[in-house]
C-alpha cells in the first residue's frame, strides 16, 4: 500500500506481475481455444483507455449520454435512497459521469469516501488526484484490482453505495455474471447498496452503430487489444491485418465483437512460447456486450439476493437499478 500526502490512497492488489501472470494463462486458453476469444481486459492499456474515452463521446454510442442523463437528473435520490456516505464504483475508469454521485455525496461539505476500483492503475491515479482538487472533501481510498477476483478488498468503512456502470455487467457472459453478483452480495452488509447501470435491448441498426460507429474509433479500440498483447507478451500482431466486426446475436441478446484476420497468418506470442495460426477470415471473439431488459435483470439480481428498492430508465433505453441486499 502507498499514499501521497494528502487524501489518495492506492491499494494495489493487483501488481503487473501478478496480472501478466494470470492474463498468459488465459490468453493462452483463449488463443488456443475453438473460436479463438480474448480477454476485454487487453482493451485498456493506456492507449484503450483513452479511445474508450472518445467512444463515450462518440454520436453513436448513446449509453454514456443515457446514464449521464440518468445521474445527472437523480443522483441526489440514489445517494439518499442508499443512506451512503462512502461511494465505490466497479470499473471507474476516468470516474467521469460518477462527478454527478460526488456532487451528491458531498452536498453540504458532508465527509465522503470515494473508492474507484479498477485494473487500471495510471487511469485510476490520474482520476483520483484530479478528484481531490475538485472535491476537498472527499477522501479518494483506490483499489487497483480484478473485479471477477478481487470483491474482497473493497475496504469495509462507512455506508456503502457500490455503483457499476455503464453496463460493464453486461461484457460478463451468464455464468460470470451469476458469480460477480453472487460474489458481491457475500462483500456487502445490509446497509449498504448496489447501483447497476444496463444498456436495455432496442432496435437492432441502434445497437450495431453503437459498436461499429462512422469514425472507425470502435474499430480502433477493438484493434488496440492486439497492439497491448505486442507490447505486454511480445507479441507479433499485425494490427492492419484484422478487421473490426460487430454483430447482434438475438438468441443471447448481446453484440459481439470481432477481430477477422484479412489473411491466413501465424501471429507468435513470446511470453507464452505459442505460435497462433489464422485462417483467413478466422474471427477472434474480444468483446460481448449482453442488452437486457428491466425484468430480465431484475430477476438475474433477486437470484444473487438482491431485492430491486428503485429503478430509473432513460431514452433510447439505458436502465438504473438501486438494490439492497434480501432481508
Ligand atoms: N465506468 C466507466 C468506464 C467503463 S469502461 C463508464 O461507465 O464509462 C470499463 C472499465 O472497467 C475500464 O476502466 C476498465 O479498466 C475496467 N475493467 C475492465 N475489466 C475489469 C476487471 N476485470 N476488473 C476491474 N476493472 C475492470
Ligand atoms: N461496457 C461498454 C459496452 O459494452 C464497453 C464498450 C463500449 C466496448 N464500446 C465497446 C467494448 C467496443 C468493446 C468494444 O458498451
Amino acid at each position: 500500500m502507498t499514499s501521497s500526502p494528502s487524501t489518495v490512497t492506492v491499494d494495489v492488489h493487483l501488481t503487473d506481475e501478478e496480472w501478466d501472470a494470470a492474463m498468459v494463462e488465459e490468453c493462452r486458453r483463449g488463443l488456443t481455444a475453438t473460436p479463438k476469444v480474448l480477454s476485454p481486459v487487453w482493451f485498456y492499456d493506456a492507449r484503450g483507455s483513452q479511445l474508450f474515452d472518445e467512444i463515450t463521446r462518440l454520436p453513436e454510442y448513446y449509453p454514456t449520454r443515457a446514464e449521464r442523463s440518468l445521474l445527472a437528473e437523480h443522483a441526489a435520490a440514489m445517494v439518499s435512497a442508499a443512506g451512503a456516505d462512502t461511494l465505490v464504483e466497479l470499473g471507474s475508469g476516468t470516474s467521469d459521469k460518477t462527478r454527478h454521485l460526488l456532487d451528491a455525496l458531498t452536498a453540504d461539505g458532508r465527509p465522503a469516501r470515494y473508492v474507484p476500483f479498477d485494473v487500471s492503475e495510471a487511469t485510476v491515479r490520474a482520476a483520483a488526484d484530479q478528484l481531490v482538487e475538485e472535491y476537498p472533501a472527499l477522501q479518494v481510498h483506490a483499489v487497483i484490482g480484478d473485479f471477477n477476483r478481487h470483491l474482497g478488498a473493497i475496504p469495509v468503512e462507512g455506508r456503502r453505495l457500490v455503483a457499476f456502470l455503464g453496463s460493464t455487467i453486461g461484457n460478463l457472459d451468464p455464468d460470470e455474471r451469476r458469480r460477480f453478483l453472487g460474489a458481491l452480495r457475500l462483500v456487502l452488509g445490509e446497509d449498504d447498496r448496489f447501483l447497476l447501470g444496463v444498456d436495455l435491448v432496442k432496435d437492432r441498426d441502434v445497437l450495431v452503430r453503437a459498436y461499429d460507429d462512422a469514425d472507425g474509433v470502435t474499430a480502433e479500440f477493438n484493434r488496440n487489444a492486439l497492439c497491448h498483447l505486442n507490447d505486454r507478451l511480445g507479441a507479433t500482431f499485425d494490427p492492419a491485418t484484422f478487421r473490426h466486426v460487430a454483430r447482434w446475436d438475438e438468441a443471447a441478446s448481446r453484440i459481439e465483437m470481432h477481430l477477422r484476420s484479412t489473411l491466413e497468418q501465424a501471429v507468435r506470442l513470446d511470453a507464452l512460447d505459442l505460435e497462433v495460426r489464422f485462417d483467413r477470415g478466422e474471427e477472434l471473439r474480444t468483446e460481448i456486450s449482453t442488452k437486457f431488459t428491466m425484468e430480465g435483470i431484475a430477476a438475474e439480481l433477486d437470484e444473487a439476493a438482491f431485492d430491486v428498492v428503485r429503478t430509473w430508465v432513460a431514452e433510447p433505453g439505458f436502465g438504473l437499478l438501486l438494490a439492497r441486499p434480501a432481508a
